[in-house]
């Protein structure tokens, strides 16, 4: 596959990922399809799209027009066949859960021709064994990209056991069709950018455990000690706690080494709902805020 030959993208996954994913696909001129499980979490991923891209709108960064152009060429489905219909790229951002990603894979498959590459967004999976258990393994490569997708420069483009240069050419070439910079990363588990910052994170909530310092003392110091946008809680506010701590799990089941062992703060968070931004509450209360 070139990327001259890409006409459609299919995105599997309508939520923090696919939305924004979909998104920076179509403002490339890409006809886009958008699938999830349900319609209500297809029109979230519409909503995810169209709400920032309204606040553009309205500092006069875009027109309303662009803006329905934009979501016009997103088609949003519940039915794979469909999305992967015609597709020459599929990107796949559902939960991080193996399991569910093969089941998605097989899915995918039945309704796609063999030249279609098939894209993970994982944050930390093996790209090997979900491209193992597909008929495309040289076909078959990560591009993570990071949230928000449609303000995030960087895609990680991982190479897995088996995955062909061909391939890794071709992600690399339609990151840049997508105004992205692309990093080549082989296959290890949090690639760069997580093993180094999940890792952080998870050592803020044992401070916090331990009770070294208060979350805002914690944020604080790194924001003024190391100039970060954000504070390590802040960030696994926006990211999702959830997703932090799978990653954490990831790490640790990987490698064996101690130093990944997740938090049981993070943990006991995860376990009582508190995800984060998208939940209301993390280590934040965002209810009371508007
Ligand atoms: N949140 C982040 O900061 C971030 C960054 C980079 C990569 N990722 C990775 O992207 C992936 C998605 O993460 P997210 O934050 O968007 O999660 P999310 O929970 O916001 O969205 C996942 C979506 O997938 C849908 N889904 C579940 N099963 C499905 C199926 N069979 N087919 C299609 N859709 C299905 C869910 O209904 C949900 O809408 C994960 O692998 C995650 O590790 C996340």
């Amino acid at each position: 596959m070139q990327v001259e030959d890409v006409k459609k993208v299919c995105v599997l996954g309508a939520g923090a990922m696919g939305a924004g994913i979909a998104q920076v696909c179509s403002q490339a001129g890409y006809a886009v399809a958008m699938r999830d499980i349900e319609q209500k979490f297809v029109d979230a991923g519409f909503k995810r799209i169209r709400g920032p891209l309204m606040k553009r709108v309205e500092k006069g960064k875009m027109t309303a027009a662009e803006v329905d152009a934009v979501v016009a060429r997103i088609q949003g489905t519940t039915d794979v066949a469909s999305a992967v219909k015609g597709a020459q790229l599929v990107i796949e951002a559902v939960p991080e859960k193996m399991e569910l990603k093969k089941q998605v894979w097989a899915e995918a498959e039945r309704s796609c021709p063999p030249e279609v590459v098939f894209a993970s967004n994982t944050s930390s999976l093996s790209i090997t064994e979900m491209a193992a258990s597909t008929k495309r393994p040289d076909r078959f490569v990560g591009m993570h990209f990071f949230n928000p997708a449609p303000v995030m420069k960087l895609v990680e483009v991982i190479r897995g056991s088996e995955t062909s240069s061909d391939t890794i050419a071709f992600a690399k070439s339609f990151c840049l069709k997508l105004g992205k910079e692309a990093v080549e990363v082989r296959e290890a588990p949090g690639f760069v950018v997580n093993r180094l910052l999940v890792p952080m994170m998870n050592e803020a909530f044992n401070l916090l455990l331990e009770g070294v310092a208060t979350a805002e003392d914690i944020d604080k110091a790194m924001k003024l000690g190391t100039n970060m946008p954000m504070g390590p809680f802040e960030l696994a506010d926006f990211t999702g706690l959830d997703i932090g701590l799978d990653t954490m799990e990831t790490l640790f089941r990987e490698t064996g080494d101690g130093k990944f062992r997740p938090s049981p703060l993070l943990r006991q968070y995860v376990r009582a709902g508190r995800l984060g931004r998208k939940t209301g509450k993390g280590v934040y209360d965002y209810t009371a805020s508007p």
